[in-house]
């Protein structure tokens, strides 16, 4: 290996093998993502600089700590911003864990688009496979990978798209008879549901009102279409329907967090008015109620969101805790990963999303 980092020099004296330099990085015309750990020892960070001067990048990009790279562990956050505005070839954005959606611009032959992420300390050689960060370093790369080679890359795409079985046809019937209807108490402030059916003996409004009224305040509909029963039932049985259109096998977006998370709030304060008006009884406190087509993946992702940004949840608790009462939890690995790009520790409590 290391004989192979050395260059052999023809007879005008340039290197022409070895590890590659300037001259051949900058023949790169493919978008390249690059990424580095604060702590690492093998491949430092400030390796990454240097490329990216080489895309014309000012080596402002990044900076070790005072008292050098690598020192003890730092808790800082957001980590670097990318400078790069204006960079002719390339489209920069450095941010710790936060892919910034701001800078990117379509992939065109002519040009070489170039991303880097640097993660804080103590962020080291390790973190593809460090538990604290492979999750985050997948997102990352699955952002990257859809956003400048081919969206159909995406996981989401793909399930969506190469699936080859209608949403109601038998067998998806079938797996909706085998769904729990409802979880238990997620969080003591939801409700994680399949979505009812009009048809449905158990699970259709008029029952579902008659059994769950005391227990459940407001439903909130996270499905894509229409839904396959009257809301206005549910209304007047007395459980407030809220529809927030979301699509399915695409993580939510973060406006889509926000609204929800917004909703919710706005719900928890009617649900604490109703019992400060009459009283609660003994009853618990009546929670919200979450579906999309099964209440697993989709709603999962918006219950642990709720959990990390208001109740003080870490990533690693908030999927537990869904998962206990809703088991076996969220199961898209690619929607794992958004959740851990998004709430990576560190930037936990500075969630500026
Ligand atoms: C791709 O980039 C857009 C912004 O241009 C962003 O909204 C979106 O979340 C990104 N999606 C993925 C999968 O990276
Ligand atoms: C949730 O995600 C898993 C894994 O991608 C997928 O197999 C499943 O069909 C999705 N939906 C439900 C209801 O589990």
């Amino acid at each position: 290996m290391a004989w192979g980092t050395l260059p052999v020099y023809d007879s005008s004296g340039r290197p022409t093998s070895g590890l590659p330099g300037e001259a051949i990085w900058k023949g790169v015309c493919v978008p390249l993502l690059f990424i580095a750990g604060e702590s690492d020892q093998v491949t430092k960070a400030t390796e990454v600089s240097k490329l990216l001067e080489y895309f014309g990048v000012p080596s402002s990009f990044y900076k070790p700590e005072i008292g050098g790279e690598g020192d003890m562990p730092s808790r800082r956050s957001p980590l670097l911003k990318g400078p790069a505005d204006g960079i002719p070839g390339s489209s920069i954005l450095a941010s710790s864990y936060i892919p910034a959606v701001s800078h990117r611009e379509p992939y065109s032959k002519e040009k070489a688009n170039v991303k880097a992420f640097i993660f804080p300390s103590p962020a080291s050689h390790a973190l593809p496979y460090d538990r604290a960060t492979y999750r985050a370093l997948s997102g990352l790369i699955q952002d990257f990978l859809c956003n400048y080679t081919d969206s159909r890359l995406s996981i989401g795409w793909q399930l969506k798209h190469l699936t080859t079985s209608g949403k109601w046809d038998v067998k998806n019937l079938a797996k909706w008879k085998a769904v729990a209807p409802v979880s238990n108490p997620v969080g003591n402030t939801f409700f994680a549901l399949k979505t009812l059916r009009e048809l449905d003996e158990e699970h259709s409004p008029l029952p579902f009102v008659q059994k769950w009224k005391s227990r459940i305040f407001a439903i909130i509909d996270i499905s894509h279409e229409s839904p396959i029963y009257n809301p206005t039932q549910l209304d007047q049985g007395g459980i407030q329907y809220h529809k927030l259109p979301t699509v399915s096998k695409i993580p939510p977006t973060i406006d889509e967090v926000r609204d929800f998370v917004a909703l919710v709030d706005r719900l928890e304060g009617e649900i604490s008015a109703r019992i400060r008006d009459e009283g609660i009884n003994g009853r618990p406190r009546p929670l919200i109620g979450v579906h999309c087509h099964y209440g697993f993946n989709r709603t999962g992702f918006f219950l642990t969101s709720y959990l990390i940004e208001r109740k003080g949840f870490t990533i690693e608790e908030a999927l537990e805790e869904f998962k206990r009462c809703r088991p076996p939890g969220i199961r898209h690995p690619h929607f794992i990963d958004t959740l851990f790009v998004r709430y990576c520790a560190g930037l936990r409590g500075d969630l500026g999303l």
